[in-house]
């Protein structure tokens, strides 16, 4: 973002600033406020960051309006359709995709740090039964820093080791907590095996069980994880980016990410997608009854893998995730009778005057929950795969903050609303 010769002129009373835009390179504008405060003694109130940009970035493009998302300016289907996961990945983190030789050796490193340390495989015995995953996949990102060493320097080759390392091993986490929870003995991650193969192998194969992965899993696991891999400063990116402002381990900030993804109104929202529609089947599938309660002001109940902050067209993401759940569908000639449901769902909120007046679509977890549970993936490990699909992203927005000129801790202000100045009365004189 450069700054342009526009300014923008505020007045208040009889004092006047002027404030200087600056255009992204997609056109983007945004009124530069960092001198609002020492001018004026101002600050600006902007509940939920709705209208607040937080940094300048290069990695992910989005516009909302038009359903554009690119990561390093390509667009997200031209990277679903011609790139593997790992490449996307090795996109976001270095800014260009990888050539060959660039891609083997990536590949030669994700292989070699996919295992984990054995001490760290005790862990998973220690928690109930009915852990969430998310909760094991968080406590066990924050452990790594425990057993690996911090990125130091930020040479390229300690980048690229703690890149991968990460990569590789969040990976062997989720399918090793999977394999602990079915009380199966784990899988070993094999060096003849490539990233998404590797990961299917690990959940779904067993001393007993030794078919090969599926090559229609494996392509369609490639494409889900594309989707997931960035989406500029949403939710978890922000806090990854909060967390590393104050010069917290990467670790510690993907850790921190994963526990935000969790939230249902963020990646959480997928489990919450599946569990509605079984709701609904159970309820004897009316989806009108869904549609009425979502638009029940005294209701809590929204449409999960609806809406979004940014969008207000379809989301991209959700349009090619139903198209590969259409084709995984048709590939293992299944039938789920949710998704069924939810493409009635989807077909009545969008009929719905509610729904087109708020421009609310279906978001990337509406189709995605309902793909992945046909791979096999059980629901509560959605939000999971969710996180390994953002893990790239996550990496890449924290590098990038640390690389900033202007490297700051994030810390906002705030409009104090509390009780003025009062003094502590003796205890026995308190109502
Ligand atoms: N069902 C029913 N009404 C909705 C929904 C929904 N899913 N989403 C938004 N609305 C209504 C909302 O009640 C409000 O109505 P009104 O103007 O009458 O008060 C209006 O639409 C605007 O909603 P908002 O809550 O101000 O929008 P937001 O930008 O703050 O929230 C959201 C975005 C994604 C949290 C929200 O749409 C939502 O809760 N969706 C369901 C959860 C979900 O699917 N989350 C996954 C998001 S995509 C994955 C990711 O990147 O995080």
């Amino acid at each position: 973002m450069s700054p342009s010769n526009d300014t923008a002129t505020l007045r208040l009373g009889d004092q006047s600033i002027d404030l200087p835009l600056r255009t992204g390179s997609e056109g983007e504008r945004a009124l530069d406020i960092r001198a609002l405060r020492r001018a004026t003694g101002l600050i600006t109130y902007d509940p939920g960051l709705v209208n607040t940009g937080a940094c300048e970035s290069s990695i992910t493009f989005t516009d909302g309006e038009r359903g554009i998302l690119r990561f390093r300016g390509y667009d997200v289907e031209d990277l679903v359709d011609h790139c593997e996961f790992i490449e996307v990945a090795y996109l976001l983190v270095h800014g260009w995709l990888p050539n060959a030789a660039q891609k083997a050796s990536f590949s030669r490193l994700l292989n070699q740090n996919a295992l984990i340390h054995e001490d760290m495989i005790h862990f998973f015995s220690h928690y109930p039964e009915r852990a969430h995953p998310m909760a094991v996949l968080s406590a066990m990102v924050v452990s790594l820093s425990s057993f690996y060493p911090e990125l130091g320097e930020n040479r390229q080759e300690d980048i690229d080791l703690t890149v991968t390392r990460l990569l590789s091993k969040l990976r062997t986490v989720a399918a090793f907590s999977y394999k602990k929870s079915l009380g199966e003995p784990i899988v070993y991650p094999r060096h003849d095996m490539k990233y998404c193969q590797n990961f299917l192998n690990m959940m779904f194969s067993s001393p007993v069980v030794r078919d090969p992965v599926n090559p229609v899993l494996v392509d369609a696991l490639n494409k889900l994880l594309i989707l997931h891999a960035d989406h500029e400063q949403n939710c978890s990116s922000s806090v990854v980016r909060a967390v590393g402002s104050a010069d917290a381990n990467l670790y510690a900030s993907i850790s921190a990410g994963i526990c935000a993804l969790w939230g249902p109104l963020h990646g959480g929202a997928n489990q919450h997608v599946i569990e509605m529609l079984q709701q609904i089947q159970a309820d004897g599938g009316h989806v009108d009854r869904a549609i009425a309660r979502a638009k029940d002001r005294n209701d809590p109940y929204r449409l999960m893998g609806f809406g979004h902050r940014i969008y207000k067209s379809y989301d991209p993401r959700a349009r090619v995730a139903k198209r590969i759940c259409r084709d995984v569908t048709a590939a293992l000639d299944r039938h789920d009778p949710l998704l069924d449901i939810a493409m009635e769902l989807e077909a009545a909120a969008l009929a719905d005057p509610y729904f087109q007046e708020r421009n609310l679509y279906p978001n990337v977890d509406f189709y995605t929950g309902l793909t992945y549970r046909q791979m096999g993936i059980p629901t509560d490990m959605l939000t999971v795969m969710f996180a390994i699909g953002r893990l790239p992203g996550w990496i890449a927005q924290w590098l990038e903050l640390r690389s900033e000129d202007e490297f700051r801790i994030m810390r906002p202000r705030q409009i104090y609303v509390g009780p003025p100045q009062r003094t502590v009365k003796p205890l026995g004189e308190r109502s």
